[in-house]
């Protein structure tokens, strides 16, 4: 992600508290001065008059890092970090410049509204100054996955950066994106997520058995031997925490460490994989808007639902990347899959465990429960997150991580 715009900005005494430490709403005020100077070294303050439309801020993110004081120099790096039809994220990067310290972080969502206040698409000469929509679906602009063999299929894979191989594991129906906050902020570690066979850009199988638990785990070994990585450190979210699970039974040396976000270890209940077998024929009969609307409820926080449009937004474009056929052969591999619980016991590695507060699939108590069986493993409870907890709350999430990996060596 190129930054959108650089500026330096000065810290006045006034905008500093008691103690000389800059206040945080003048933080907030300095992001948006670096905002505004963006505008003014770009297509000129009026570019919002001259469409009739305005960014109203939806929500500010904002996590204050270490204290800066009057006269510190900050330089404040703005990127394009997603934008839907009527919303754009923006993040804002801030560090010191005499010492490089990391000051903030902070994510802005935008909704552009009309002068009655109603959300409206974002006009295209504003869309143009903003630069391509991120692809495939929101952030993580402009990064070209690469292809990798595994097996009978070629899968579309996200590489960032240097260091310890941290590998991204999605559920089911999202695709790697639903890391976008996590491949961009974490730093110092190599970051790879890919899309599993057949979703996005990944090749599809070509038989209706090509999708089983054993291909999926083969899939991330083949990954980590294309990309050189002896072991990584394996971070998989639900589905692909059950992913991990098969991958754990079958090569349990490429695992460095463990990372299980709002996944669970039972097996399916038979009322569930009823569930399952009737989620096959909805998706064989209206496709995969018709799913995603069935599962949307039970998948966000109701905060979430209500709040944050542009997540609601990137989970039905990530179940569209989904092809019906592969839709219902990992519906079969959800519904048969085996439950974890002795493999989970087995583990000796440093492992994290994520869940929502929220979460109805795999909700706290059984994440709790999951950490007891694994020698040493931390299990952190996100407040206002639901089954998507990288997505919802990605700055708490991003750093739960972080703070994780620095303690693998
Ligand atoms: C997922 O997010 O991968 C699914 O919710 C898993 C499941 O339904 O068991």
């Amino acid at each position: 992600m190129t930054p959108f715009t650089t500026v330096d900005l000065t810290v006045y005494p006034y905008e500093c508290d008691a103690f000389g430490h800059l206040n945080q709403a003048a933080l907030l005020t300095l992001l948006e001065r670096a905002r505004w100077e963006a505008l003014a070294r770009g297509p000129g303050m009026d570019l919002f008059d001259r469409n009739g439309v305005w960014p109203a801020v939806r929500k500010a993110v904002i996590e204050y890092r270490a204290a800066a004081f009057a006269r510190d120099v900050l330089r404040v790096e703005t990127t394009v970090a997603g934008r839907g039809t009527t919303s754009m994220t923006l993040r804002h990067v801030v560090r010191r410049v005499s010492d490089d310290a990391p000051i903030a972080d902070a994510e802005m969502v935008f909704v552009c509204i009309d002068r009655l206040g109603r959300a409206t698409p974002i006009p295209d000469e504003i869309a143009r100054f903003l630069g391509p929509l991120a692809r495939p679906s929101g952030a993580g602009g402009g990064h070209e996955p690469i292809r990798v063999p595994a097996g009978d299929v070629e899968l579309s894979v996200d590489v960032r950066g240097e260091g310890l191989p941290v590998l991204f594991v999605h559920g089911f129906p999202f695709d790697r994106t639903v890391w976008k906050h996590q491949l961009a902020a974490l730093s110092r570690v190599r970051r790879i997520a890919l899309d599993l066979r057949g979703v996005g850009a990944s090749g599809a199988a070509s038989t209706a058995d090509g999708y089983a638990l054993e291909r999926y785990a083969d899939d991330l070994v083949a990954v980590l031997d294309g990309l050189g990585a002896r072991q990584a450190v394996l971070c998989g979210l639900s589905m692909g925490g059950y992913v991990l699970f098969e991958l754990l039974r079958r090569h349990p040396e490429r695992a460095k460490a463990l990372i299980l976000v709002d996944t669970k270890t039972e097996a399916d209940s038979t009322e569930a994989k009823r569930g399952r077998d009737e989620l096959t024929l909805v998706a064989e009969r209206h496709g995969q808007d018709a799913v995603i609307e069935r599962l949307l409820p039970r998948l966000v926080a109701p905060e979430t639902l209500a709040a944050q449009p542009e997540v609601v937004d990137q989970v039905r474009e990530m179940a569209r990347r989904w092809p019906v056929p592969v839709l219902v052969g990992a519906l079969r591999v959800l519904r048969d899959r085996p439950d974890s619980t002795e493999t989970l016991r087995k583990i000796r590695v440093p492992t994290l465990v994520l869940v929502g507060s929220e979460d109805q699939i795999a909700p706290p108590d059984g994440a709790r429960a999951m950490a007891q069986l694994i020698p040493g493993a931390e299990c952190h409870v996100v407040p206002a997150a639901g089954h998507l907890v990288p997505l919802e709350q990605p700055l708490v999430s991003s750093r739960l991580v972080a703070d994780f990996l620095q303690t693998v060596h």
